[in-house]
């Protein structure tokens, strides 16, 4: 991992403070819903480290879903239009839908995700992201549980990717800006 935390210009979120905070996520989520059965659907793949250690603080029954989207346009800048790479394999009417998110940016993907999964029909439908970056956001989002609001730096680790890297790293880090020096919006 020597070389990959070279391209670390800073560590925002120390392990233990993620821990902490995805601890107390869990616990608030399980009181919100209790008595109830839910189902999480993670939005891949920067959000299978949150989802895996979200779920183990988790004391309500529930279940994993899973959903691959791509943004159409250049590599650098969401262009509002989503395409889903991989659809649930379950239908969700009916049922009580917590989406799990690693970053809002943009909030593009999201409001796109939230408009087709509330056409299925949901019990309900709310969301909870592990970082939220508020000031790129053009789109408003409703979110229902933060883990922590970011600046406006290009993050990675615990999940995030750069190029499909760094997803390893145990906190989340500023990605160096010489590592993305031609892209202005680098996107994960
Ligand atoms: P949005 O549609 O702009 O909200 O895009 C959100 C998605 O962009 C996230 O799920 C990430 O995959 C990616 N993304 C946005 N900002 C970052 C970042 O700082 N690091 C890594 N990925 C990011
Ligand atoms: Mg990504």
């Amino acid at each position: 991992m020597q070389e990959l935390e070279g391209d670390v210009a800073e560590v925002l979120i120390p392990e233990d403070a993620l821990a902490e905070r995805v601890a107390e996520l869990g616990a608030e989520i399980s009181a919100d819903y209790e008595d109830l059965e839910i189902t999480l659907i993670a939005v891949l793949k920067g959000s299978v480290i949150f989802l895996s250690d979200l779920m183990r603080h988790l004391t309500i029954p529930h279940r994993i879903d899973f959903m691959a989207t791509s943004s159409y346009g250049d590599v650098t800048e969401s262009t509002g239009v989503v395409k889903i790479l991989k659809d649930l394999d379950s239908p969700i009417m009916g049922k009580h839908v917590l989406i799990v998110e690693d970053i809002i940016d943009t909030g593009h993907t999201l409001s796109y995700l939230l408009e087709i999964l509330e056409h299925r029909q949901p019990a309900s439908l709310r969301i909870v992201t592990l970082l939220d970056k508020r000031e790129r956001r053009e789109v408003p989002v409703f979110v229902d549980y933060v883990g922590f609001e970011v600046p406006n730096k290009f993050v990675i680790g615990y999940g995030l990717d750069f190029n499909e890297l760094y997803r390893n790293l145990p906190y989340i880090g500023v990605l160096k800006p010489e590592i993305y020096a031609s892209v202005e919006h680098p996107r994960g």
